[in-house]
């Protein structure tokens, strides 16, 4: 097989939802732009040359239905001939859609495909406008459709992760945010349009742009007898609060992968190449033990050992399930690479963007460090994991 080359990885701000930067901005519109900017950014690349734009997305439906994929590379300027099409993993959907564009590169299908991700959780509440679980099926297994934070819950008291430990957690998140957004961190972020509706002397509205160029949900005022105050918000007596689970946010990213032939002729310096990408299903009401799982079995197929791994993007869908995880795989937290600029408690986790955030945060740390080895992971509702492995370009 051919390698797989990520050229470009980027990724807009992640804003609140309902509250943030972008909760008047169309999620079109952001997927849009940072394809848009991914193509700018990548030397001689011409939108004409790319071949298929796979679009992660964890609820299809409403603004980022029918095909957002297609619908978000037209917005962006792209040839009628680009194609796109959208891909669903939930919170894995945006490394489905890159470890989807860069098999289509190895097998020597493509010569190059955009893999990217958007979630506007504002515009599509978590779970869709209208579920409709198996009315007969759940009556016997409805694990499948359990509320993510009471996985959450699950995971804290099956395996004694403590509320303190999942405060400690949270607030490390947001402290290596705050340290990361002062001292310019995030490179992979692109400033980006966003929308408000400003109201007018006549008591019109007006659509109006600003540019929006940092992660907004980052509490710089966040201590740790604050996250301690915080009340449980799914289950009586529970340790899972706003402050130990990710945010809900909206964003987009979006990766430039190509092949080694397309690298020379373009002239253009690759980051990293995708090694190996797996998924792995787990027990639905304990969901967040996936990337436990997910993690070894890439290893396996890449053999490697978890030693040779210096840095890893492992999303904080909740603190607890990220310290399970950790713990298990026998990864420190105070000496490993781990979310070193914070992660989903302090950045957000906009479902579907977020596998493609995590490679845009991922590569471009990798790079800064002179890291080899990379691994992203997430935990996804239904009871799956995902992990993919990077490896970077000399
Ligand atoms: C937990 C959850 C329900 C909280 O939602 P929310 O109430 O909208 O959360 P907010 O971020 O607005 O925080 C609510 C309040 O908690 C408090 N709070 C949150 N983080 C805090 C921190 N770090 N320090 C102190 N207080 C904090 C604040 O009072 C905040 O209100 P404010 O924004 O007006 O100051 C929501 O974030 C959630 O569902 N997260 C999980 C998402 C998920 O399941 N994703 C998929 C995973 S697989």
């Amino acid at each position: 097989m051919r390698d797989a080359y990520i050229v470009t990885s980027v990724r807009t701000p992640g804003c609140r939802r309902l509250k943030g930067a972008f909760k008047d901005t169309r999620p079109e519109d952001l997927l849009a732009h940072i394809l848009k900017s991914a193509v700018e950014k990548t030397g001689n690349l011409e939108a004409k040359m790319i071949e298929d734009v796979m679009a992660g997305c964890s609820f299809p439906e409403a603004e980022q239905g029918l095909n957002i994929g297609r619908i978000a590379n037209q917005l962006a300027g792209f040839p009628a001939e680009v194609s796109g099409a959208t891909v669903n993993r939930f919170c894995s959907s945006g490394i489905e859609a890159i470890a989807l564009a860069s098999l289509r590169v190895m097998s020597g299908w493509s010569d190059v495909v955009i893999g990217a991700g958007v979630e506007s959780m504002t515009y599509v509440p978590m779970g869709g406008n209208a579920p409709r679980p198996h009315p007969d099926w759940t009556k016997e297994h409805a694990d499948l459709y359990t509320n993510m934070g009471i996985t959450a819950e699950n995971v804290a008291n099956r395996y004694n992760v403590s509320r303190e430990e999942q405060d400690e957690f949270a607030f490390n998140s947001q402290m290596k945010a705050v340290k990361a957004m002062k001292e310019g961190l995030f490179t992979e972020i692109v400033p980006t349009p966003a929308t408000k509706f400003v109201k007018q002397e006549d008591g019109t509205m007006k659509k109006e742009t600003f540019i929006q160029d940092f992660d907004d949900g980052i509490r710089e005022s966040t201590t740790l007898a604050g996250l301690n105050k915080l009340r449980a918000v799914f289950a009586v007596n529970g340790s899972v609060t706003a402050g130990n689970s990710s945010q809900t946010t909206d964003g987009a990213a979006a990766s430039v992968i190509m092949s080694g032939d397309m690298v020379k002729e373009l002239g253009v310096t690759p980051i990293a190449k995708v090694k190996v990408y797996s998924t792995v299903g787990c027990q639905a009401d304990e969901m967040g033990v996936g990337p436990r799982y997910a993690i070894p079995k890439v290893l396996e197929k890449a053999g490697l050992k978890i030693e040779d791994i210096g840095m890893f993007e492992i999303n904080e869908a909740f603190a607890s399930q990220a310290i399970y995880c950790c713990r298990e795989l026998g990864i420190d937290l105070e000496k490993s690479m781990v979310n070193i600029n914070g992660g989903a408690i302090a950045l957000g986790h906009p479902l579907g963007c977020t596998g493609a955030k995590l490679c845009a945060s991922l590569v471009s740390n990798m790079k800064k460090h002179g890291v080899k080895y990379g691994i992203e992971s997430m935990c996804i509702g239904g009871g799956m994991g995902a992990a993919a492995l990077f490896e970077l370009c000399e």
